[in-house]
């Protein structure tokens, strides 16, 4: 399977009652492992959480730390951009060179790289980190 059809698997178990609008992550991290995540809405709207945050959950609660590939998936006229806060999310995780691969029900794909979606990054580096 697919990283992006891995995406779409788990956008159908998203909890969106609120914007009707599913969204489906998959992260594979440098061991190879594939973490997935979908978007959980919350009655009191600020609470929610977006997919690709999830699927850095799942990673992090495994004890992986490297993601090494992105895939993102929603209903949308567009291949789905991940939202701002998602390109900082994930780019503590990816180096710059990491591909997102956004995509749509229809099948249309967007390949970007993580310096393209956030350029100019903050990121661990400067912090001293990795
Ligand atoms: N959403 C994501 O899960 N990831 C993104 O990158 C874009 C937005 C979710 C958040 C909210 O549940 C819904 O999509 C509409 O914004």
């Amino acid at each position: 399977m697919s990283l992006i059809e891995a995406a779409a698997k788990v956008r159908e178990n998203a909890h969106a009652p609120y914007s009707g609008f599913k969204v489906g992550a998959a992260v594979r991290s440098s061991s190879g492992a594939v973490y997935l995540g979908c978007n959980v809405e919350n009655a009191a709207y600020p609470e929610g959480t977006c997919a690709e945050a999830g699927a850095i959950a799942a990673m992090i609660a495994a004890g992986d730390t490297r993601i090494v590939e992105v895939a993102v998936i929603a209903d949308s006229p567009d291949p789905v951009a991940p939202c701002g806060g998602c390109r900082q999310r994930l780019r503590e995780f990816a180096s710059p060179d990491v591909v997102v691969t956004m995509a749509n029900k229809r099948g249309a794909t967007l390949e970007m790289r993580m310096d393209e979606l956030l350029p100019g990054a903050f990121g661990p580096e400067q912090l001293g980190g990795h």
